[in-house]
C-alpha cells in the first residue's frame, strides 16, 4: 500500500467531463492519509458538485477566491504554503495554458502561482485540443519547468471520438503523486531492472503450473526506484499487482520467456534486481491439445528451468549492481548466504516461508538483508515499501 500519511495536498478540479472523477480520486487520496484541500473551477462546478467533494475531504471546497478573506486558512497564500502537492485532475487545455502563461485570473490558477510545491496534472480534454501545438508547447513549458504529468490515457472520449485525451486512470495518478511528492531523486540517471512475480509453466493449452507470489515486492521495488528519480524496466510474470505508472513493463509466463527477456536487456542497466519468484521447473513436453479427464494416474515429467539471476551475475559488467531474494522454510540465514555466494549476487534478501509473517503474496515480510563482507540486517514485519525503501538505501551506500 501506498504511503501519502500527513501529505497536504490540493486537488485542483478542471471542466473536463472526467471532473467527476475527482471524487474517486479524493476518496483514494483520503484512504492513504492524505489531507485534501480541493478547489474547483468556475466551469468545474457545472460538472460536479462541491458538496460531494466536501463530504469525501472533510473540508470546505474552495471555489472563488473572495470569501476566504474572512476564511485566510483557505486563502491562496495560506493553501500554497501548506501543500506538499498541487495535482490538478483533470487539467484542461485552459489551466495548462493559464499556467504556462503566469496567468492568475482565479483561485486555482492564483495557486498554482504562489506555490513552490510540485506540480503534477493529470490532462482530459478533446483529442484535437490536446495535439494541438498551443496546448503541447505549454506542456513543454511546464514539463522543463519541472512539472510532472501522468496521461492523458488514450480511448473512447466522451465527445465520441477515439483518441488521447481520457483522464488517466486513478491508480497511475495515484502512483504519479506518489513519485511528484518524493523530492530526493538520488537514483536519478540510473536504470533498475527488476523480474517480479510468478511464472505460468504451461501443462496443456488450458492449464499450468504456477506458485503464490503476487508481484507486491517487484512492484513496490519499481515504485520505489521510480520516486528516487531511476528509469525503471519490469519483466513480470501474471502477477496479481500492475507495474506502477511510469515503468517500462514487459509481460511474460514461463520462466525461459523472462530468462530471454531479462538477458537480452540486462545491458541497459545499471541495477538488476531479482524479485521474481522463478519457476524452478517446467513441463518437459507440454501436451498441444487438453489432457481428457481419465481414471488412471497420469505422470508429469519436470525438466529445471536456468538461474535466470546467476546468469545476469555472470553476465554482468563489475560495475552493474544485481540483487536476489532467497525464500526458505528453514535454516534462512544459512541458505540465504549461501545462496548470495552461489549466485555472486551483491545483495540478496532473505525472507522466510510460511508462518504468519510470510513474504509470499502478503503486504508485509519478515526479512533480512545480506552483503557480501557486512553483518546482516534484520528488518521484522516490515512493509514491503518500507522493505523497498532500505534495500535502495544499501544500494545506494554499496558504491
Ligand atoms: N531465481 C532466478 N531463476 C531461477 C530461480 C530463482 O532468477 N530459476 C532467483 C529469484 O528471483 C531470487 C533468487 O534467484 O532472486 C532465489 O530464488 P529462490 O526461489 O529463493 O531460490 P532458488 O535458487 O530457486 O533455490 P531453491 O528453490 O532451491 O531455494
Amino acid at each position: 500500500m501506498l504511503s501519502f500519511a500527513e501529505k497536504n495536498v490540493l486537488l485542483g478540479v478542471c471542466g473536463s467531463i472526467a471532473a467527476y472523477k475527482a471524487c474517486e480520486l479524493a476518496s483514494r487520496l483520503r484512504e492513504q492519509g492524505v489531507r485534501v484541500d480541493c478547489a474547483l473551477t468556475a466551469s468545474a462546478r457545472h460538472l460536479v458538485q462541491p458538496a460531494a467533494l466536501e463530504a469525501i475531504t472533510g473540508t470546505p471546497v474552495i471555489t472563488d477566491m473572495f470569501p476566504l478573506i474572512t476564511n485566510p486558512e483557505q486563502g491562496h497564500i495560506a493553501v500554497a504554503q501548506r501543500v506538499h502537492l498541487c495535482l490538478v485532475a483533470p487539467a484542461t487545455a485552459n489551466i495548462l495554458a493559464k499556467a504556462a502563461c503566469g496567468i492568475a485570473d482565479d483561485w486555482l490558477s492564483t495557486t498554482l502561482l504562489a506555490t513552490r510545491a510540485p506540480l503534477l496534472f493529470a490532462p482530459a480534454m478533446n483529442t484535437n485540443m490536446y495535439t494541438h501545438p498551443a496546448t503541447q508547447a505549454n506542456i513543454s513549458v511546464l514539463l522543463e519547468r519541472g512539472a510532472a504529468f501522468v496521461g492523458p490515457a488514450s480511448g473512447r472520449l466522451a465527445c465520441g471520438t477515439e483518441g488521447a485525451g481520457r483522464l488517466a486512470d486513478i491508480p497511475d495518478i495515484l502512483d504519479a503523486a506518489f513519485c511528484a511528492l518524493h523530492q530526493d531523486k538520488d537514483f536519478s540517471g540510473k536504470r533498475i531492472l527488476i523480474t517480479s512475480g510468478p511464472n505460468h509453466e504451461p501443462i496443456d493449452p488450458v492449464r499450468f503450473i504456477g506458485n503464490r507470489s503476487s508481484g507486491k515486492m517487484g512492484r513496490a521495488l519499481a515504485l520505489e526506484a521510480l520516486c528516487r528519480g531511476a528509469e525503471v524496466g519490469m519483466i513480470t510474470g501474471p502477477a496479481q499487482v500492475s507495474p506502477p505508472y511510469g515503468v517500462k513493463a514487459i509481460q511474460v509466463n514461463t520462466a525461459d520467456e523472462m530468462y530471454d527477456a531479462v538477458l537480452s536487456c540486462m545491458n541497459e542497466y545499471d541495477v538488476i534486481i531479482g524479485a521474481a519468484a522463478v519457476a524452478d521447473y517446467k513441463i518437459e513436453r507440454p501436451e498441444t491439445s487438453k489432457i481428457k479427464r481419465g481414471t488412471d494416474h497420469i505422470l508429469l515429467r519436470l525438466t529445471p528451468n536456468r538461474d535466470i539471476i546467476a546468469a545476469v551475475a555472470d553476465a554482468k559488467r563489475p560495475e552493474q549492481r544485481v540483487v536476489g531474494f532467497a525464500a526458505e522454510s528453514e535454516d534462512l540465514l544459512l541458505k540465504a548466504a549461501h545462496k548470495l555466494r552461489q549466485k555472486r549476487l551483491d545483495m540478496i534478501i532473505a525472507n522466510t516461508i510460511g508462518g504468519e509473517d510470510c513474504a509470499i503474496g502478503a503486504d508485509h515480510a519478515d526479512a533480512y538483508i545480506l552483503v557480501p563482507g557486512q553483518e546482516p540486517e534484520k528488518l521484522e514485519h516490515a512493509e514491503k515499501s518500507r522493505l523497498a525503501k532500505i534495500i535502495f538505501d544499501r544500494l545506494l551506500a554499496l558504491d
